[in-house]
């Protein structure tokens, strides 16, 4: 759409969160609660968008601080949804086209309901369409008062509305269209004589009433979008139905999801078809799952990128990780940030990376830690193998060429080289470099004392 701009109110503290944290900045699958309208108006066409900031202005003005086409404006005080939007005339000086307004807390609002409605806005010559819904329980919101034959007249507020007002169902979602001129021009005659003593953006409805001028009511098909997020069960919910959306998508792009309502896949992650994602999963941050891989119960996945036909097993969490093609991974595997698993390499149970890559083949098949460690090809590393990579002062790096066999309960004191094709005994503490095809064995030669047990007795 052209010549769109978009206010979006998020000065309120949101003070039923019960939060150090102001509640337009909590998270919902994935991101603020605020970047989903902030989306959705850049998606519908809105440029510039501006945000009006109160309570932790700064936090919230951070959270856009890249964003070229957002602005924000300081509404200091709270003194209603009138004002708020009066304080972002500054930003829209000059902007002669439709203003949407919006809510920072409606996370579940669509780009497409937008369009929608600066269409119908358009079409009709209005100078202000609010978006409605009728609602079995409409307690809290402003009742849209209609006339006889269907014509907005005003919105009320709870707190102002007569018992038969409160009766009305259908309500306002605090979502609206209007003309820049008509918005700016009437926006100081509001006064906060109600209630609430508030200055009511609402009020502007009866303005363009009064004035003769086209105003416009439409009902959302879907009463769930407008629903405004106050306290932490609704941002459950709300985080429920975006989850669900995004679980759809993916399924339509042909990932299989054993219960999508028990998968857990924030914004922006992406997953290849053929892809199987079983229950209790969690996968967010700037993840990439390839083609053909399968994501076992319980796994948490942050921030990797994963190759084809990868197999994660149940209990595994992996962060800041990158898999090549057909790796396997776990059942209850570690991956910390920097490891690094090229095509086919096998990670077994009770395994931990952290800064490894392993080469092609390679595998870590039981209990193990590899921290610091760059490990060639078809290296196979025993059960219980250590690196030791901390001195109690600095890390320090394991090097272990190709092929090279390490035995059972190894502890690599680094830092250590191990040549090419060298085995490594079983139970070793390797404290010097290994050449190539060497063998290395540190162990006390064993004694048996015949007869010891029944001497004790
Ligand atoms: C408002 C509407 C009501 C509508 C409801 C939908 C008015 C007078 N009433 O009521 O008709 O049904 O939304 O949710 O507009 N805000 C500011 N600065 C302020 C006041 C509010 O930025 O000074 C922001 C809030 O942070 C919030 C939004 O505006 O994001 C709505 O404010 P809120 O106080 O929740 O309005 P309601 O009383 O719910
Ligand atoms: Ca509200």
């Amino acid at each position: 759409m052209e010549n769109v701009a978009a206010v979006i109110l998020a000065a309120g503290k949101g003070t039923r969160m019960k939060s150090e944290l102001v509640k337009v900045l909590h998270p919902a699958a994935g991101r603020t609660m605020i970047s989903w309208p902030v989306d959705a108006a850049r998606a519908a066409g809105a440029a510039p968008t501006v945000l009006v900031v109160g309570h932790q202005a700064d936090a919230v003005r951070g959270a856009f601080a890249e964003a070229a086409d957002i602005r924000c404006a300081l509404q200091e005080e709270q003194l209603g949804t009138g004002h708020a939007v009066a304080c972002a005339r500054q930003e829209l000086a000059g902007f002669s086209g439709t203003v949407l307004i919006l809510c920072g807390d409606t996370p579940l609002l669509r780009a497409e309901t937008l369009q929608g409605l600066i269409a119908f806005h358009r079409q009709n010559n209005a100078a202000l369409t609010v978006l409605t819904a009728v609602l079995d329980n409409p307690f809290g919101y402003g009742r849209v008062v209609r006339d006889a034959s269907g014509r907005v007249l005003r919105i009320v507020e709870q707190k102002d509305a007569t018992p038969e007002e409160r009766a009305i169902r259908e309500i306002n979602s605090g979502i609206y269209c209007m003309e820049a001129g008509f918005l700016f021009d009437n926006i100081d005659s509001i006064s906060s004589d109600n209630a609430q003593q508030e200055f009511y953006l609402t009020d502007l409805v009866s303005i363009a009433v009064g004035q003769g001028l086209a105003c416009l009511g439409s009902c959302a098909d879907d009463a769930d979008e407008i629903m405004g997020v106050n306290d932490r069960a609704q941002l459950a919910e709300a985080a429920r139905i975006l989850r669900l959306r995004i679980n759809r998508e993916l399924m339509c792009a042909g990932v299989s999801l054993v219960d999508p309502g028990h998968s857990y896949i924030d914004h922006g992650v992406q997953v290849g078809p053929d892809t199987t994602i079983h229950p209790n999963c969690f996968i967010s941050g700037a993840t990439s799952i390839g083609r053909g891989c399968t994501i076992e119960n319980g796994v948490s996945i942050k921030d990797c990128v994963i190759g084809d036909n990868c197999h994660i097993k149940a209990g595994s969490v992996l962060e800041g990780s990158r898999l090549h093609a057909a790796v396997a991974v776990g059942p209850m595997a570690h991956l910390r940030p920097g490891t690094v698993l090229h095509d086919h390499v096998k990670i077994g149970n009770f395994v931990e990376t952290k800064k490894a890559v392993m080469g092609e083949g390679s595998k870590a098949s039981h209990l193990t830690y590899l921290g610091d460690a760059e490990i060639g090809r078809d290296v196979n590393i025993g059960c219980g193998t250590i690196t030791c990579n901390y001195d109690g002062v600095n890390k320090h790096r394991t090097i272990i060429g190709d092929g090279v066999f390490i035995g059972s309960d190894v502890q690599l004191v680094a830092p250590v080289t191990v040549g090419r094709n060298s085995l490594v005994a079983a139970g070793t503490t390797v404290t010097l470099d290994v050449p190539p095809d060497s063998l290395a064995i540190s162990r006390v030669p064993q004694v048996n004392k015949e007869g010891w047990r029944l001497k004790k007795k």
